[in-house]
């Protein structure tokens, strides 16, 4: 590192190329530290184009690089997530959707990732898309994923498996049960956040969303990350919507936020992650870097702060874990 020549970074672009140059000396062949249990994160956001996707597989591909063993589930009926890990996902492919609709077992429809040998993916197929409907008159509904999920884990570990160390689940822009689903079986969620003008807006509902889980379905549920996507530090808005974000989230913030990159958005073309695309390319190298902030920092479970989601999506605690005590889940009425 001292024999980095040391750089004029006044310019934007300078200062991207000194950037690029520490982290890849810096993260070149490293090793990040296991976590000690799996680690099941939902990559959420009911907005569309915010780079759920984009950081769903390239967080994943830079896990896999950095010696975990990652499992991508794509819960999109799109299938951007199979197509950019280079996954079958044809019409009729064993996927998601037998799973949560027909109730097969996860192990029977897990492909490996061609590019990257610690990357599974459970594949999403246009199937997916009448799930959303058939779950409806389901029993528990709203748990299928969970449990499916719950038992591949466990049944890699009677196996004599390696167990998988991260669950990393990509979601539809809805808050639909195909979302709900992914909300129960993470115990995690990251949202990303698209540095524009309209990043906040909706934030609220998904947070009122993910609370409503909380206090239902999954106790366990909280929001541990957020990601800044498709910065642009030339100009004044990304700054300021970045500096918004850190205010009302600073512990959730990964001090890594993603450049906007051409790089990035080719790499889905060519069936591949920017991590194999183009490893040594700005994009590949800051995904590379919130990767590993992801396993240092573990999974931050501090009370979100600020009026945005007191206020907005805030009710008064106690008040509110009495009145879920009394009421009936959706699995109780679904049991009855
Ligand atoms: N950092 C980035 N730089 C450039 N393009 C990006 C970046 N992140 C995402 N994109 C592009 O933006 C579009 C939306 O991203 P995507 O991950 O599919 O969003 P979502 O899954 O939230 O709908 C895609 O075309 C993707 O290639
Ligand atoms: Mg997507």
């Amino acid at each position: 590192m001292a024999s980095l020549p040391s750089v004029d970074d006044s310019t934007p672009l300078a200062a991207q190329l000194s950037v690029d140059a520490r982290r890849r000396i810096e993260l070149h062949g490293r090793t990040f530290e296991k976590p000690a249990a799996t680690r099941v994160i939902t990559i959420a956001n009911q907005k569309g184009g915010v780079g759920k996707t984009t950081s769903t597989v390239n967080l994943a591909a830079g896990l896999a690089q950095g010696g975990m063993n990652v499992l991508v589930i794509d819960n999109d009926p799109q299938g951007n997530a199979s197509t950019a890990l280079g996954i079958e996902h044809r019409a009729g492919t064993p996927s998601v959707y037998e799973v949560l609709v027909e109730g097969q077992p996860l192990a029977e429809v897990v492909q490996k990732c061609p590019d990257l040998p610690s990357l599974w993916c459970v594949p999403a197929t246009i199937d997916l898309s009448g799930a959303e409907i058939e779950l409806v008159s389901l029993v528990s509904r709203e748990t299928r994923l969970r449990r499916a999920v719950d038992d591949y884990l466990q049944a890699r570990v009677d196996e004599g498996l390696e167990p998988i160390d991260y669950v990393l689940v990509d979601c539809p822009p809805s808050l639909g049960l195909l979302t709900v689903n992914a909300f129960v079986v993470g115990r995690e969620v990251l949202i990303p956040i698209q540095c524009e003008y309209y990043a906040l807006e909706g934030l609220t509902q998904l947070l009122r969303t993910i609370e409503m889980i909380r206090q239902h379905l999954n106790p366990d549920l909280h929001v541990s990350t957020i990601l800044l996507t498709m910065y642009d530090g030339r100009t004044n808005l990304a700054q300021q919507v970045a500096e918004e974000v850190r205010s009302h989230f600073p512990e959730q913030t990964l001090k890594t936020s993603v450049p906007r990159s051409v790089r990035i958005s080719e790499a889905p073309s060519h069936g591949q992650t920017v991590m194999t695309y183009d490893p040594g390319s700005s994009g590949a190298l800051a995904y590379l870097e919130a990767a590993r902030e992801l396993t240092r920092r573990g999974p931050v479970r501090e009370p979100m702060r600020g009026d945005l989601v007191r206020a907005r999506a805030g009710q008064d605690d106690e008040h509110h874990d009495r009145a879920a005590e009394q009421r009936p889940t959706a699995i109780q009425e679904d049991a009855r």
